[in-house]
């Protein structure tokens, strides 16, 4: 823990312009928000017409076999992902908040899985799009949950040998974008805390107002990665598997947020389905 703690005074001293939670402690934190910008509204959902992004077919089979459900509005398990995004987007409205960070206290909690249910529910409601970016950058599993090529990817972005509009992709759903990433990345911390990924944000966050931005993240007891990018996420939601985090690990890792910024949290892989989640 005190290892984290260090991470996140060094976080925080480093990104002062910074609208996450952790950058909450900034009292002039606020004059850093965007200011809606109405010129842009108009056209931004017809832009989003993925005339450069590569468009990709997903498999119905694949999917199912990943646990990714909120494509198909006939599976009862997509209407568990319905609520969660309406209660979630009725919170980020509240507060003015387009991006959302998924984290969990200890790996394998369903993050994953959750964040591209969300994204796809979120995607389905007619006036918004969603984006989801890979931010786990030491286990990124998007692209093979949901079966997408990933000739580029994330890391060409990071790496300088590919341009944003290279490296999304629809899945042949509507408003809905995905950032992948193709296999770990060295140093990830560092990189997660680093201007090149602060100005990637603030690109994606900037580009469409009525967009909501998921991102992806590590668990927050393992690595500093999660505390690292934090700062500048608007919101967190916590995932915690049922059974498999301790109460003291569940605690250690919400003391982590400021309760303000934590949206919710969801208990995964309870033992019977309908009663899965819990908000
Ligand atoms: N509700 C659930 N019930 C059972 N298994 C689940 C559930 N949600 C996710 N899983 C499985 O748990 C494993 C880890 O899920 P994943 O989303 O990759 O976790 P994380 O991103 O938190 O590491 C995967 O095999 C996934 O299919
Ligand atoms: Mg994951």
């Amino acid at each position: 823990m005190e290892r984290i703690k260090q991470a996140i005074e060094k976080v925080k001293n480093q990104t002062s312009g910074g609208t996450g939670p952790l950058a909450q402690s900034h009292p002039d934190n606020h004059a850093t928000m965007t200011t809606p910008r109405s010129s842009q509204t108009h056209n931004e959902l017809e832009d989003v017409s993925y005339t450069q992004t590569r468009v990709i077919k997903l498999r119905a089979e694949h999917l199912e076999k990943n646990r990714i459900v909120a494509f198909n509005k006939s599976d009862p398990k997509s209407m568990i992902f319905d609520l969660l995004r309406t209660h979630i987007l009725q919170k980020m409205e509240e507060n003015g908040w387009r991006t959302l960070a998924i984290t969990s206290p200890t790996p394998e909690a369903g993050k994953t899985v959750i964040a591209i249910n969300l994204a796809m529910s979120i995607a389905q409601q007619t006036n918004k799009t969603a984006m989801l970016v890979d931010f786990d950058l030491r286990r990124p599993k998007i692209g093979a949950y949901l079966g997408i090529p990933m000739e580029k990817s994330l890391n060409d972005l990071l790496a300088g040998t590919a341009e944003l509009a290279d490296v999304l992709v629809n899945p042949d759903m509507p408003r809905l974008v995905l950032l992948p990433t193709r296999s770990p990345v060295k140093n990830s911390s560092e990189m997660l805390s680093s201007k090149k990924i602060a100005d990637l944000i603030k690109d994606l966050r900037e580009r469409y107002e009525s967009r909501i931005i998921i991102f992806d993240l590590p668990p927050l007891l393992v690595t500093d990665d999660a505390i690292a990018l934090l700062p500048q996420i608007d919101c967190v939601l916590m995932v915690v598997a049922n059974g498999m985090s301790t109460k003291r690990e569940i605690e250690d890792s919400l003391r982590l947020l400021p309760a303000e910024n934590l949206i919710g949290t969801v208990l995964n892989k309870a033992e019977i389905e309908p009663r899965a989640y819990y908000y």
